[in-house]
């Protein structure tokens, strides 16, 4: 049974990651970690997918809080399965369509500050497009 259970200092070695990241990772409710008999943590073996599902989100820009969302509760020996897995990348997948899409949108706006600097409320898309804050009536609509 002892085999079964990875020390902090395992499961950062295997994970790549820093055992700060870990105890950080466990605050914010993203693992589970269970303690032993000399009330040291001790993580399942099935904690190193999680953690590297957690770092593939995260090298793709996705929020710790989403990250957690997405997970849900961290029960300490249950590991990630593919059914999970296909939710979660499914939920992420349009996510970063979503933020691609916006992104790329502001980059072409932005195209025509580019060498600009007017910060112009009137003619520049990034502060004003089309002018719409001029509906809301005249004098400043953003302080
Ligand atoms: S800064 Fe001039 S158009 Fe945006």
């Amino acid at each position: 049974m002892a085999n079964r259970y990875l020390t902090v200092g395992e499961v950062a070695r295997r994970a790549g990651v820093p055992i700060s990241t870990l105890h950080f990772y466990e605050r914010k409710g993203l693992i589970a970690s269970e303690r032993n008999a000399a009330n040291h943590r001790i993580y399942r073996r099935q904690i190193l997918r999680r953690v590297a599902v957690i770092k593939v989100a995260q090298s793709v820009g996705i929020p710790l809080a989403e990250i957690a969302e997405a997970l849900g509760a961290p029960p300490p020996g249950k590991a990630l399965d593919q059914e999970e897995w296909a939710r979660v990348s499914a939920v992420w997948h349009d996510d970063l369509t979503e933020r691609i899409e916006l992104l790329t949108a502001l980059r072409d706006k932005m195209a025509k500050c580019i060498g600009c600097g007017c910060l112009s409320v009137k003619n520049c898309p990034l502060f004003n497009e089309d002018d719409h804050l001029a509906a809301d009536g005249p004098g400043a609509r953003l302080l």
